[in-house]
């Protein structure tokens, strides 16, 4: 059987990219699964962390996919792909054309939310991607923690015909409108947390952390690695 291949894009730069995939590729090693970790961003982020990564801990293949002929490697089953910023045009399409599925980080800002549209847009100018052969979805990432309690007191107040508009609705939602119309989810919310930047010098995604806060930065992963579970973040059978 072919390997799953999940690509982490978006032309801007510092949007979680590498935090994505490379914390997608601790918690699949964790499951058992043989993981290779493509880093295509001559930055070496995504391969830095791996040298950082204990031999104790499950292990990840590293592949320095920016030196070009990265091939997909026929013993693994999960192929997590890590691209660089400012990726666009012939560079972009080769990329795409690898990918099952394509995660696009979000920060909450305007800046950030236009430049997430443009990187829609230009996707969907690759052939493979409009004829649905690759799957899209967006996530929401930083966000500040007080935004979650908010959206959850936005959601018992509208529950009683109370409108109310948290501010992380407020900033995400006219992106949202924008995906809605092109059907692409906003499959997880992830929290700005210490863990990341904690779990990162390590070598660990903060699924491995087991603290009591990074236990809590993992919830929100849950509907993410579902969703990669399902057949809806897989392409349309041609
Ligand atoms: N949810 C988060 N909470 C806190 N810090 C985060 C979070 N996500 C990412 N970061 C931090 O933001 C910085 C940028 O993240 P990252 O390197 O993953 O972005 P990138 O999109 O890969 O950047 P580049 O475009 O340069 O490759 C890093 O220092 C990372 O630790
Ligand atoms: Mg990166």
């Amino acid at each position: 059987m072919s390997a799953r291949t999940i690509l982490v894009l978006n032309s801007k730069g510092g949007c979680g990219k590498t935090t994505i995939a490379t914390n997608l590729a601790a918690y699949y090693a964790q499951q058992g699964r043989a993981v290779c970790l493509a880093d295509f961003d001559p930055q070496r982020s995504s391969l830095q962390w791996l040298e950082a990564r204990s031999p104790d801990r499950p292990k990840i293949e590293g592949a320095a996919a920016f030196d070009g002929g990265f091939r997909l490697p026929r013993t693994a089953d999960v192929v997590i792909m890590d691209a660089p910023a400012a990726i666009h045009g012939a560079d972009l399409t080769a990329l795409v054309r690898r990918a099952q599925t394509i995660l696009i980080p979000v920060l909450p800002s305007a800046t950030d939310m236009r430049a997430a549209a443009r990187c829609v847009h230009a996707l969907l100018t690759v052939g493979k991607v409009a004829r649905h052969q690759t799957r899209l979805a967006t996530i929401a990432n930083r966000v500040p923690p007080g935004s979650t309690i908010q959206g959850a007191v936005e959601t018992v107040l509208n529950s009683v015909h109370l409108p109310y508009q948290s501010v992380q609705s407020q900033i995400y939602r006219p992106l949202e409108r924008f995906l809605a119309r092109l059907r692409i989810p906003f499959v997880a919310t992830l929290n700005d947390s210490p863990s990341y930047a904690l779990a990162d010098a390590q070598g660990l995604g903060v699924y491995e952390l087991r603290d009591s806060r990074s236990v809590w930065d993992w919830v929100p992963w849950r509907p993410l690695v579902d969703w990669l579970d399902s057949r809806r973040s897989l392409p349309r059978a041609v």
